[in-house]
């Protein structure tokens, strides 16, 4: 989704915004732009496509601005076009915005701006912003925006920098921005504080609604009607590293091979040897609740899905799993018995956020799982567990979905010992495998190289199937959205004993399909109907822990992975599915870490 990178000080602002959006290109965007404050006029360059243009650019018409924003756009409003591009600016261009999120009622504004005789040079819901502060400048910016803010319906971070004055005001209200500041009196505006680590490590997270002002003497925050307001300074914990890709070819290979570490942090934060500490302060009594409902989108969906199915066998409460933009409009049976558990890497995604506060609306008891402490659905939660999976900057998500199966593991076995649904004994060798799963994931990582001859022999293919029944299943769906993310392969997951009734037709002579095999209680089944595809002609690729000597008999390939207890089975089993998407997107020559129109963190519903 958008980045925004405003600084302001003395060390060059072209510079820091050009750095700070090159680290935020992760998230996903198809333009970008900068507006500069220049004597006492604004400068603004703006281009689709690549940060490449705009870099272009600032190396043929250097500067050393005091103050300047930046964006990188994820188009929703109007197609990636250079107008449509941020910043935008009012008709004397001496007000520049940029934006994230979407203002929901811009086409009313729009027209009673037109009325007002304002002129408008994109399709963008952003434009309206600009004009409307015009509307109401004279000669102080903050109080522009104050009386503009109010008029927006929707969710927005902004940033503004007008032509008279050294300054920048921003302004949020539910997407994400963070406030940097600086040794040397310098300060930073960011959509996340990836963007400007290399610089500070000081941040305030401004609350929703907050407007804040930006000047050479500080950092000021105030309310929506206008009243200062104070917000504390808040030290990071995370080296400018994680954001490098540390002599890794893509950022999503080095998240894969961060696994191991990944799942043993997020252990090893929530333990104390084998005793688990998640000292909930809302959570106290399961037997309060009669229903579970975890709720995300995407990998995260997948997480849960997987979660279900550990939650199910040891705390015994009946657990369904929904995709948040569903969710949010439909969820009758909620109320003060539910307990909601949100998963989410980013911790901002909009849908699984409206999920979050309809739920408390209803009176759910709501637990997030996210890997951002200090997100948006970290922070409004009753209870959170933070997964230690480091930044996640690859658009296809890995780390995060392997250390969030961990949390669902380590969240089911201490609610079931608390339950007496699990002895002393079973919580003893549960925690034992546990320990295991950083080694097991070692080993699929150690030998890439049937997951290479797997990609070879995929990538010219126009669609492909993977199957499983049962975790195999949930696996497969998680397999099958890396593949499509990134290789642009029509990939779908389907129950291995549903292809018959339907899917099947669409098997021809050499179509691929991967059969995931690590449940022993499934695998003949699941082998039979991997028979009915090869019967069918398709090639059929074997990711398997057992029953591997009748599989190497009926498959064409078999890619072993360890055997691991209950839903921990999934996370080496994940491992190869996530590396044959890498590179069958590698050898098709695809950007690995920029897929076409995704975003990494989606702020908008
Ligand atoms: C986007 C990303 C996915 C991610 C999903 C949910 O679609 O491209 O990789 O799984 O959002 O994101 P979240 O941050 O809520 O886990």
């Amino acid at each position: 989704m958008c980045g925004i990178v405003g600084y302001l000080g003395k060390n060059g602002a072209e510079k820091v915004i050009l750095e700070g959006l090159k680290r935020l290109e992760y998230r996903g965007y198809d333009s970008s732009g900068i507006a500069m404050h220049s004597g006492s006029e604004l400068k603004i360059a703006k281009f689709k496509g690549r940060l490449a243009n705009l870099s272009d650019y600032l190396t043929e018409n250097p500067g050393n601005s005091p103050v300047a924003i930046g964006h990188t756009r994820w188009a929703t409003h109007g197609e990636p076009s250079d107008a449509n591009s941020h910043p935008h600016f009012n008709t004397t261009k001496t007000i520049a915005v940029v934006h994230n999120g979407i203002i929901e009622n811009y086409h009313s504004l729009k027209n009673e701006l037109s009325e007002k005789g304002y002129t408008f040079s994109s399709e963008t819901d952003t434009e309206t912003i600009p004009h409307l502060i015009d509307s109401f400048y004279e000669g102080d910016l903050l109080s522009a925006v104050v009386k503009t803010v109010p008029l927006l319906r929707g969710s927005f971070a902004i940033a503004v920098v007008c032509a008279d004055k050294k300054e920048i005001v921003a302004a949020r209200k539910e997407s994400p921005m963070v406030i940097g500041v600086g040794d040397n009196n310098d300060f930073f505006v960011a959509s996340d504080v990836l963007a400007v680590l290399s610089y500070t490590k000081k941040f305030y997270y401004p609350e929703n609604n907050d407007i804040i002002r930006i000047t050479e003497n500080g950092v000021e925050f105030f309310d929506a009607s206008g009243s200062p307001v104070t917000r504390e300074l808040k030290t990071v914990e995370l080296s400018a590293d994680a954001a490098t890709k540390c002599g890794y070819d893509h950022f999503m290979l080095k998240e894969i091979y961060e696994q191991p570490d990944s799942c043993a942090n997020t252990v090893s934060r929530y333990c104390s040897g084998d005793e688990i500490q998640l000292d909930f302060g809302s959570i106290k009594n399961m037997a309060a609740y009669d229903t579970i409902y975890i709720v995300a989108c995407g990998t995260a969906y997948h997480a849960g899905l997987v979660g279900k199915l550990a939650l199910e066998k040891y705390v015994k409460i009946p657990t369904t799993v929904d995709i948040a933009s569903e969710f949010r409009y439909y969820a009758p049976f909620v109320n003060e018995k539910s307990l909601v558990i949100l998963i989410s890497q980013s911790g901002e995604t909009a849908d699984t956020l409206a999920t979050l506060r309809n739920a408390k609306a209803a009176g759910a008891t709501v637990l997030s799982i996210t890997n951002v402490a200090g997100s948006t659905i970290a922070r409004e939660s009753d209870d959170v567990i933070n997964t230690a999976a480091g930044p996640e900057i690859a658009v296809a998500s890995t780390k995060a979905f392997t250390s969030q199966i961990t949390a669902l593991f380590l969240l089911a076995i201490y609610l079931g010992k608390q339950l007496g649904n699990i002895s002393d004994e079973e919580y003893s060798f549960l925690m034992s495998e546990l320990h295991l799963i950083p080694e097991k994931i070692r080993e699929v990582l150690a030998d890439m190289s049937s997951v290479k001859a797997a990609a070879k022999r995929i990538k010219k293919c126009n669609q492909l199937f993977y199957i499983g029944r049962g975790l195999d299943r949930v696996i497969a769906m998680e397999g099958a959205l890396k593949l499509k993310e990134i290789s642009y392969i029509y990939t779908e997951a389907f129950p291995a004993g549903e292809m018959k009734h339907g899917p099947i037709a669409l098997i021809e002579p050499g179509t691929p399909a991967i059969a995931l095999v690590t449940q022993e209680s499934a695998a003949e089944k699941t082998i039979s109907n991997i028979k009915e595809l090869k019967a069918r002609g398709a090639y059929v690729i074997a990711i398997a822990n057992t029953s591997l000597e009748e599989l190497r008999k009926t498959v064409d390939f078999v890619i072993e992975v360890p055997d691991a207890e209950g839903i921990l089975a999934a996370i080496p089993a994940i491992i190869p599915c996530q590396s044959l998407a890498y590179y069958t997107s590698i050898y098709k020559g695809n950007d690995v870490d920029k897929p076409r129109n995704l975003a990494k963190s989606v702020t908008v519903e």
